[in-house]
């Protein structure tokens, strides 16, 4: 059941810190503060290549993981959606690595997308919340998110446990390749060991992220902004917004607003920022200056670090947990779950069973 909450997406929002806790602890030992992965029939120290592919949120969490095997690993991550992947025919390395993600294991277009990597001479391995699922009997390995049935349409807990198992693997590899240092793969570790009590303390954020919703429920248009691993972010924010508001959204990298999203802005069409401090902040506020120019209206997601340099640029402003930059997309990530849930109530839409959605797509 519900558990006393209004929707499964309300109960499923709350189980994000026991979720990430038990996905977790599957991979990381918090004593050694080592990730040790389950024994893989391939070798990560020597594949060359990997092709991500996953579909809907789970490709976006994919496109996070991206930008972690890059920096951490510094290994050549590909990342297409299903539906494209399996109709492209891309030169694939001997010994590449295929890396599949999905909640359900039974996607058609990434099943489908498995089977041409195999074809291909790939190493498949998956990472899924069913291990009793078609993709988890046809994969090499599989890495299991522990998030437990979801039942909401929209994903919320398992694209965060995704998240998770994602950053283990970037670590993993990282050390197996010898591009990440024993001291920096401690601390990334220690991050992601601290998560679970920051994931709770964002869900306290709720009333800041009710007043944020009321601005949003009232437009017709909604642009997400981010860089760097906060695109993905505000991909399944915008996502999340249209699967259960009804409301357009767009996710647009922030260096790409003034190539032709730009155009678009004024005082009803909000933008929501996902901004954590780290590297590429400065750059992300300078583009929501170019847009609060132009007559935007600022809502924004950033950390204690960005909020006082957003106070004359957002309108609004969720502080969420300061953590690790490394980190940070898996806390961001349950804010525009959140922010979305709270415009679906005020919109008084069918949360859990969005109309012509379906939890698991079976059929290309
Ligand atoms: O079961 P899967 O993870 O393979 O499903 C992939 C997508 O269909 C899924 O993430 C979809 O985009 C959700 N409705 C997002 O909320």
């Amino acid at each position: 059941g519900k558990d006393g909450y209004r929707h499964y997406m309300e109960k499923e929002l709350h189980e994000h810190p026991s979720v990430i806790g038990q996905t977790l602890r599957r991979m990381l030992d918090p004593a050694t503060r080592q990730v040790v992965l389950p024994e893989l029939p391939f070798d990560l120290a020597t594949i060359p290549r990997i092709t991500m592919t996953a579909c809907g949120s789970a490709y976006y969490a994919g496109l996070v993981g991206r930008h972690w095997l890059e920096s951490i690993a510094r290994l050549p991550t590909d990342a297409d959606v299903a539906s494209e992947l399996r109709y492209r025919e891309p030169p694939l390395p001997e010994g590449g690595l295929g890396l599949l993600i999905s909640q359900s294991g039974e996607t058609a277009d990434t099943l489908a997308a498995l089977r041409g990597l195999h074809g291909a001479g790939q190493h498949v391995l998956s990472v899924l919340n069913v291990p009793e699922s078609t993709m988890a009997r046809e994969s090499d390995a599989v890495l299991e998110t522990v998030a437990g049935p979801e039942i909401c349409v929209a994903s919320t807990k398992a694209f965060t446990a995704q998240l998770c198992v994602l950053a283990c693997l970037a670590i993993a590899t990282g050390t197996a390749r010898g591009t990440l240092g024993e001291e920096r793969a401690g601390a990334l570790t220690a991050a992601l060991t601290d998560l679970p009590g920051r994931a709770s303390e964002l869900l306290t954020l709720r009333e800041d992220i009710q007043a944020m919703a009321q601005v949003v429920a009232e437009a017709r248009d909604v642009l997400y902004l981010g860089r760097g691993a906060a695109f993905p972010i505000a991909l399944e924010g915008a996502l999340k917004l249209k699967e259960i508001s009804y409301i357009h959204a767009e996710a647009y990298a922030a260096g790409e607003m003034k190539h032709g999203p730009i155009a678009l802005i004024d005082r009803t069409v909000p933008v929501v920022a996902i901004a954590p401090g780290g590297r590429l902040f400065e750059k992300t506020a300078s583009n929501l200056q170019e847009a609060k120019a132009r007559g935007a209206r600022i809502l924004a997601f950033t950390d204690a670090d960005g909020a006082p340099k957003l106070l004359n640029i957002a309108e609004q402003i969720v502080v969420v947990p300061t953590v690790d930059p490394f980190v940070a997309p898996i806390l961001h990530a349950i804010a525009v779950q959140m922010l979305a849930y709270e415009v679906a109530l005020l919109k008084g839409t069918d949360v859990d069973q969005p109309r012509n959605l379906a939890k698991s797509v079976t059929v290309e």
